[in-house]
């Protein structure tokens, strides 16, 4: 059972002085829990600490390419957050530093190459150091990951689950938030990675271009787009095929990427109230083997936000409550009810509906 604050911990935070990082030092605070805040530049992370209200939070300099300072770096940490995107570049390394330092692992990453890339790299060596990594524990990944799994106990195995992610409002997205986009643009582009008979391939076909969504009257335009939870879902939910949507408004912009240099002269991320007027709904429509339906829903605001709060959760677990060792999928970690019904004192909404039978 979760408590809402912790005492005799310390979580590093690794890219604390990036947009989300702040964001999650700040949750760390708020929860009681010692933040150490680890990135590449002393000045940068000094200023962070401050703009957080935690200036004298213990501060330490590291960088990815110096594996060994790295893990020292992270020395003494029940569990580090890396808030350091784009995680396709360099995200393996926090994972390697954390696992030869035996400390958990969690990330804010929704690239899905990442994702994959941890769960096919690192399930031996996490064991073995009795670690427990958890990639892409964000505002999507998680929610619909446990959801997913609550679902699958209700209607068995399953033929076909599709998520769709649709966010409507709140301001534009951060800069780190773009250039993850951009460090991953030809994965967007193919509609990234299909579950399909025990394995993933490139998305070639979308299971659906519309989809209703709940209290809409008519049907929202959708793509494939490489969602994260399409590769963590079948890890524990037995599924023939999963795929996954977004509006397909967001994905016509992300393939008209903003050049880095324009990202680098944008605001760092949208202010607090236009975060508090986003509105996030991802729906997660499946389909049993056996022709049941049903149709999961999470809805909240504030994707950055509900992010700091999910990343320090699943970190505050890990080391609170270890799940097991290895490369692990939300549900695999954390339980899923448990954990969901913690979000909903965040205001993170979630249901799970089916259609009337005959
Ligand atoms: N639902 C989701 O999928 C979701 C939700 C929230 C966040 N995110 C992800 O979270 C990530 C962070 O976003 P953000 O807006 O916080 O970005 P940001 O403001 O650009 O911050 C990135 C941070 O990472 C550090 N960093 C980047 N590359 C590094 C490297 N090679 N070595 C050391 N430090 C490095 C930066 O350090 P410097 O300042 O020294 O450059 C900075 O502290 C993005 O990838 C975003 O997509 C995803």
């Amino acid at each position: 059972m979760s408590t809402d604050t912790s005492t005799d911990m310390r979580i590093a935070v690794f890219g604390a002085n990036g947009y989300q990082g702040k964001l999650v030092v700040a949750e760390l605070a708020r929860r009681g829990i010692d933040a150490v805040l680890v990135g590449r530049d002393p000045d940068r992370l000094a200023r962070a600490a401050a703009a957080v209200g935690v200036p004298d939070a213990e501060r330490r300099v590291a960088t990815v390419q110096d594996a060994p300072g790295l893990v020292g770096a992270l020395r003494g940490c029940d569990a580090v957050i890396n808030c350091a995107g784009p995680f396709t570049a360099s995200g393996t390394q926090v994972v390697r530093a954390a696992i030869a330092g035996g400390l958990h692992c969690v990330d804010t990453s929704g690239e899905q190459l990442h994702i994959r890339a941890v769960f096919d790299t690192f399930g031996t060596a996490a064991r073995e150091a009795g670690v427990a990594v958890v990639p892409a524990t964000t505002d999507a990944c998680v929610p619909v990951d446990l959801l997913a799994h609550l679902v699958a106990a209700r209607l068995g195995p399953l033929d076909e689950l599709v998520s769709t992610h649709v966010i409507a409002g709140g301001g534009a997205p951060s800069r780190g938030s773009l250039r993850s986009a951009i460090g991953t643009i030809e994965a967007i582009r193919a509609g990234g990675l299909v579950h399909e008979d025990g394995d993933w391939r490139p998305a070639t076909d979308a299971p659906r271009t519309a989809v209703t969504l709940p209290g809409e009257p008519g049907a929202t335009p959708v793509a494939p787009f490489p969602l994260p939870e399409v590769i963590t879902v079948p890890r524990h939910v037995a599924v023939r095929r999963m795929a996954g949507l977004t509006e397909a408004g967001l994905t016509e912009r992300l393939n008209r990427p903003v050049p880095p240099e324009v990202v680098d002269s944008l605001p760092e991320g949208p202010t607090g109230e236009e975060r508090r007027r986003q509105r996030f709904r991802y729906v997660l429509d499946a389909l049993g083997t056996g022709g049941r339906r049903a149709r999961g829903i999470v809805r909240g605001s504030d994707t950055y936000g509900t992010t700091a709060v999910i990343a320090v959760e699943s970190a505050r677990r890990l080391a609170a409550e270890p799940p097991g060792a290895g490369v692990l999928a939300p549900a695999q970690a954390f339980g899923a009810a448990d954990f969901l019904d913690h979000l909903g004192r965040h205001g993170l909404r979630w249901s799970i509906e089916e259609p009337p039978a005959g």
